[in-house]
């Protein structure tokens, strides 16, 4: 099968145009200007489009209002889940992945109408994927190296009002919690998984995908239960492919379904696919 191209498309976010470098979105109510390496065309509106943006992020690292003042952090719905947005300082991520929701609606049909299914979500960041699983009952084990990243997603999940859910929040490199993991006998229905290109877990341990990447699946294929219902896999690495994605995962899961293709937001205005991240999806066959 070909690549696919997959777009996200839920009420509280949209892409309202690209280029320059740039991107101009809506999360919720608000209009932000946030940089995008990827965006080499030029933008298909002006000012008019443009300067209704609230904030922009700078080459400085830093935030700046563009308009009246904008409380730093609002809500967004998505999946059936309300998860908070934040503008922080140092980052030009806001706390979601937007072009990340047709993984979570397939994730949610995939596990629908199963008895507590097992969802492991590693590199999990703020929860948006664990609470997508833990809305349609999923018993849910998420990992990421980020303090901040698991308190941000303890409190989308309060904010969800998923409380009584099961989320495990762990703190902890996904790399060293798998291969405890496999040890201690544990296995899941679905697995998610979000690599970094570059990172560092909780005691300094250096994650570089293109050497840990094909060991790595060999891992999760152990976690894979016989019931398995899906392993998602994403990558932001600019230069890697789709296909490669591809490769890796026939070669080192069970036979099944795999499909491939790249994340890309449709945008309001103009043509331009704004492609964001790869990604390669597995399920039985
Ligand atoms: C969502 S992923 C990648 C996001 C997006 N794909 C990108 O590249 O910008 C980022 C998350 O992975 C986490 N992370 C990085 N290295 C890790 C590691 N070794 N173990 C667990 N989590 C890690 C970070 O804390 C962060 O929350």
């Amino acid at each position: 099968m070909g690549p696919l191209v997959l777009s996200a498309d839920f009420p509280d976010y949209q892409l309202l145009d690209s280029g320059r470098g740039r991107k101009l979105e809506r999360f919720g109510d608000v209009i932000l200007i946030r940089p995008e390496p990827k965006a080499w065309w030029r933008p298909a509106t002006g000012d008019e489009q443009w300067g209704r943006a609230q904030a922009a992020f700078q080459d400085n690292g830093k935030w700046k209002f563009l308009r009246k003042k904008l409380d730093p952090s609002w809500k967004v719905a998505v999946c059936g889940n309300t998860l908070e947005v934040r503008l922080t300082d140092m980052s030009k991520h806001v706390g979601l992945f937007p072009e990340q929701e047709p993984h979570w609606s397939w994730l949610q049909e995939r596990l629908q109408g199963r008895k507590e299914p097992r969802v492991l979500n590693l590199f999990g960041y703020t929860g948006a994927a664990s609470l997508a699983a833990a809305r349609v009952g999923a018993k849910v084990t998420h990992v990421d190296a980020s303090k901040p990243a698991i308190a941000w997603g303890k409190h989308n999940q309060q904010l969800s009002g998923l409380q009584d859910a099961t989320v495990r929040w762990l703190l902890d490199d996904a790399f060293k919690f798998v291969a405890r993991e496999i040890r201690r006998g544990n296995r899941y229905e679905a697995i998610l998984l979000d690599p970094p290109s570059f990172g560092r877990g909780p005691k300094g341990e250096v994650w570089k995908v293109e050497e840990h990447v094909v060991d790595f699946l060999d891992h999760l294929r152990k976690l894979l239960s016989d019931e398995a219902a899906c392993l998602i896999l994403t990558m932001y690495n600019l230069e890697a492919s789709s296909i490669m994605l591809h490769n890796l995962v026939q070669d080192m899961l069970p036979a099944g379904e795999v499909s491939s293709g790249e994340l890309a937001l449709l945008p309001k205005y103009g043509q331009h696919r704004m492609p964001l991240s790869l990604f390669c999806r597995w399920q039985p066959a």
